[in-house]
């Protein structure tokens, strides 16, 4: 069996742009593949984070990756910095990493700009992030659109590794969905939806109440032609909203396009909020119960743990090997 990892920080809420473009496809991976998945707190502390709140986001987060359909008998769960492995091989892929190309990702120079003093951990964490994939003997990453530029260095890393050292680590592909890869604001349709977007009505969090979804869906930004028909270009807020009711209903675009025939913004809105009520719902029952019941979320957590420490100290010791760190005797 092939095997998929992926990762989601522990910051903030997770919004629906997150559960779009990346949990509804780890959750139909897990049949075909030994996925591993990851609560990247490493990656949370590049910028600073209240450690309360942390450790909080990130039990919520386990919780969160198990409610979306994540099942802990066919899939690793566990949290980056139980698996010392991360940081070592991290550290590693620093050493191969070059300082111009941290600089050209475009998150780095987004996330750096808001700055007065850039912490080194925001340039250096792509390396990090190839640690995570590298580790794990990883095919495919499941990931939406905005991480494609890490994922182009992570697999130019993978190459440049095995080139100088032999070929020690497998280089991954990655996987963008095709529909809902890009999520965007509901107040501006032409950037994407972000769970570090200070205006709250831009974002839908996974767990907002029916009325706050309603409210937040009700004043998304639009157009003034009134006519319910997906055009990326020229009716990016109304695109936006026929993707989000078509990946969380199943029906194509076209569908919704019939069904919104003659209606107005209105009705058209008042039916994108019922069907993300309506599939939230029952996720959301799963979630809070899964947070009263510490013990579960415990236990699985400690197994996913001891699984991926397992095989990422395994890749550690064959990279220090191939570095010719330590005393490994070949
Ligand atoms: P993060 O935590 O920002 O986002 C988690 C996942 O959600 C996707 N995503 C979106 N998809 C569609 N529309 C949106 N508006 C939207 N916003 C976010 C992201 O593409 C991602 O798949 N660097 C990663 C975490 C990471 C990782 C890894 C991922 C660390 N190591 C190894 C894969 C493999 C990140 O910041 O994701």
């Amino acid at each position: 069996m092939k095997t998929i990892f992926s990762g989601v920080q522990p910051t903030g809420t997770v919004t629906l742009g997150n559960y779009i473009g990346a949990f509804r496809q780890f959750v139909n991976y897990q049949d075909e593949y030994n996925c591993i998945f990851c609560i990247v707190d490493e990656h949370a502390i590049t910028v600073e984070q209240d450690p309360k709140e942390l450790s909080q986001t990130i039990r919520s987060l386990a919780a969160i990756y198990l409610a979306s359909g994540i099942d802990p008998e066919r899939s690793t769960l566990f949290i980056q910095s139980e698996v010392p492995a991360h940081a070592q091989a991290g550290w590693m892929m620093q050493t191969i990493a070059y300082i111009g190309e941290l600089e050209r990702m475009t998150q780095f120079k987004d996330k750096s700009a808001a700055q007065e003093s850039i912490p080194a951990g925001l340039l250096t964490y792509p390396p990090l992030m190839a640690a995570d994939i590298l580790l794990y003997n990883t095919h495919l990453v499941p990931v939406g659109e905005d991480q494609k530029q890490h994922m182009e260095l992570t697999r130019d890393l993978a190459e440049r590794f095995n080139k100088r050292y032999g070929k020690t680590v497998v280089i991954p592909e990655v996987s963008i969905p095709k529909h809902g890869a890009r999520i965007k604001s509901l107040q501006d349709p032409t950037k994407k939806m972000s769970k570090s977007d200070p205006n709250k009505k831009a974002t839908i969090s996974v767990l907002d109440t029916p009325k706050q979804i309603e409210k937040k869906i009700k004043s998304a930004v639009t157009d003034s032609e009134g006519v319910v028909r997906y055009d990326e270009e020229n009716k990016p807020g109304v695109s936006n909203l026929l993707t989000i009711e078509s990946v969380l209903s199943g029906l194509s675009i076209n569908d919704l396009e019939q069904k919104y025939e003659g209606k107005g913004y209105g009705d058209f809105k008042a039916g994108v909020a019922e069907a993300v009520i309506n599939h939230l719902k029952p996720f959301q029952d799963r979630y809070y119960e899964l947070m009263e019941s510490t013990d579960e979320l415990d236990q699985i957590l400690n197994n996913g743990r001891d699984k991926a420490n397992e095989i990422a100290s395994a890749t550690v010791v064959r990279m220090e090997k191939a570095m010719g760190l330590g005393r490994h005797r070949s």
